[in-house]
């Protein structure tokens, strides 16, 4: 029977514009009867339904965001000359918080470093800055890190999720260490997205309106409290609410409860970088504070929810090489790789003009010779297409050295990092275990990490594991090989690939 609820809506309309004849009845030959080829809207339903997913981004495919502001409340114009740092200046922004591993449903409280994408839309062009809650990484080369991801992933057989292939990776490339140690320690659980530190991690460089370089490092400190879960509340809430990240965050910025962060910056000067004790662009690294002590900038406040999850987050797309004048790259090889991959990542992921749509769009006029390309909504008219013209269209022409590069020279060489006099894999993982854990979050340390290997690690990915902890602190890792070997451990810590 025909449904004829809803008589007195005011309906809606098809993809052109006109009205539509029903959505919620398909046109049929009688009640009974076939459907017909020329019901053009119930196609078009179709038809669009099939292709309302895009790919789900590689890494970091689970996650939320919202909108806010970032005021600059400090001057460090000594520093840079970056439009949104200078003092008194207040810019609108999206933030992106996000699990690495996980595919896009997958359980928000899952061990997992977690992202801290920003998107500010500044007078001079959108910056982004897309970092994670932990200020080091696994690699420094950009060549391992598909290898990293997919050794995250899954089997290629089973499809499942393996410890083995995690740790099988982690140990053969030790430089893992600092980072694995942060994860399998409490920041891997944050409590919630407002409740944990974001870092640029990276090391950039800030130019001042003299034309000085300084490199920097970006440090966001939450207001609302470091805060983390256990193991075993965080597996129970990966069964109770998957997405409970997601959730959280959209409810307090709903309640009216704004989270807030404070940016301070690492300096150092330009030509200490040569001499510091570890190389600055290693990105396994961090710079002691104590070297270089915080410097505060100002606040990022999100105070506001999307209107539409998949036009305002899904599809918004962050990248590390989007900059703006006063701020530039390292050489941070792997800062240099992400510079390529995001955007290529996201011409695949949601489309050539992906720059157009209103999230990923400047503030500021654009006038970019890219040209046409599908889904094109932003052109320029009837204006010259090539450079240069004699018409009058303006376009870039900058030579000589520039204000954002530095030095390099040398031979072509396939290589690791040149060491500095404190350079080693082991050290500052380490110091973070003696002298930063407190005893509980050692404690903790063992667990998680004999969890996990009891979940499936085998010989001689196993002994290797040993060693690798022995060499981040003989204590903890001798810990760690007694427990596994007593087979005591408790369950395996919840999505760390229970396979
Ligand atoms: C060479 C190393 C790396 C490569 C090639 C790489 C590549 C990618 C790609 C392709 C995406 C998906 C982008 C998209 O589809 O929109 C992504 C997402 C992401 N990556 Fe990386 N990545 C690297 C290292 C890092 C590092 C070191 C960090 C943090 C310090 C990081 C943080 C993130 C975050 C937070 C996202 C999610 C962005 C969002 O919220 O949309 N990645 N990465």
């Amino acid at each position: 029977m025909t449904d004829t609820t809803n008589k007195t809506s005011k309906g809606s309309t098809t993809g052109a514009g006109a009205p539509a004849p029903s959505d919620r009845n398909s046109l049929t030959v009688g009640p009974d009867g076939p459907i017909l080829l020329h019901d053009v809207h119930f196609l078009e339903q179709m038809a669009h339904f099939n292709r309302e997913k895009v790919p789900e981004r590689q890494p970091h495919a689970k996650g939320a965001g919202a909108f806010g502001t970032f005021e600059t409340t400090a001057d460090v114009s000594a520093y840079t000359k970056a439009a949104l740092f200078q003092k008194g200046c207040t810019t609108e922004m999206l933030a992106r918080f996000s699990t690495v591993a996980g595919e896009s449903g997958s359980p928000d409280t899952w061990r997992d470093v977690r992202g801290f994408s920003l998107k500010f839309y500044t007078d001079e062009g959108n910056y982004d800055l897309v970092g994670n809650n932990t200020p080091v990484f696994f690699v420094r080369d950009p060549m391992k890190f598909p290898h990293f991801i997919r050794s995250q992933k899954r089997l290629p057989d089973t499809g499942l999720r393996d410890n083995n292939m995690q740790w099988d990776f982690w140990t053969h490339n030790p430089e893992t260490a600092h980072q694995v140690t942060y994860l399998m320690g409490v920041r891997g659980l944050p409590r919630t997205w407002r409740h944990m530190n974001g870092y640029g991690s990276h090391t950039y460089m800030w130019i001042n309106a003299q034309g000085e370089k300084f490199w920097v490092k970006y440090h966001f400190h939450t207001h609302q409290g470091m805060e983390y879960f256990n193991n075993d509340e965080a597996k129970e809430m990966a069964g109770s609410d998957a997405d409970y990240h997601r959730r959280d965050l959209f409810e307090s910025i709903a309640k009216g409860e704004h989270p807030s962060w404070t940016l301070s910056v690492q300096i150092m000067p330009y030509d200490e970088a040569k001499s510091y004790r570890f190389n600055p662009f290693d990105l396994t690294k961090t710079w002691s504070h104590k070297d270089y002590p915080l410097i505060e900038v100002g606040k990022m406040t999100l105070n506001r929810n999307p209107e539409n999850f998949f036009a305002q987050i899904e599809q918004a797309a962050f990248s590390p090489g989007n900059t703006v004048p006063g701020i530039g790259l390292s050489p941070d090889k792997m800062l240099l790789g992400r510079a390529f991959a995001y955007n290529d990542a996201q011409r695949n992921r949601i489309g050539t003009n992906f720059h157009q749509l209103p999230v990923n769009k400047p503030k500021n006029p654009v006038n970019t010779y890219m040209f046409d390309g599908q889904m094109t909504y932003e052109h320029s008219g009837n204006q010259p297409v090539y450079v240069p013209n004699s018409y009058g269209r303006s376009y870039a022409d900058n030579t000589g050295t520039m204000e954002d590069g530095w030095e390099s020279d040398g031979d072509m060489v396939r290589s690791a990092y040149t060491l500095h006099a404190e350079d080693d894999d082991f050290s500052q993982p380490g110091a973070l275990v003696r002298d930063v854990f407190s005893d509980d979050q050692r404690s903790q340390l063992v667990e998680t990490v004999a969890g996990s290997l009891l979940g499936g690690v085998r010989s001689p990915v196993l002994e290797r594991a040993f060693e690798y902890w022995k060499s981040v602190d003989p204590e903890v890792g001798q810990r760690i090989e007694d427990k596994v070997r007593a087979g005591q451990a408790p369950e395996p810590a919840a999505g760390m690939g229970e396979a």
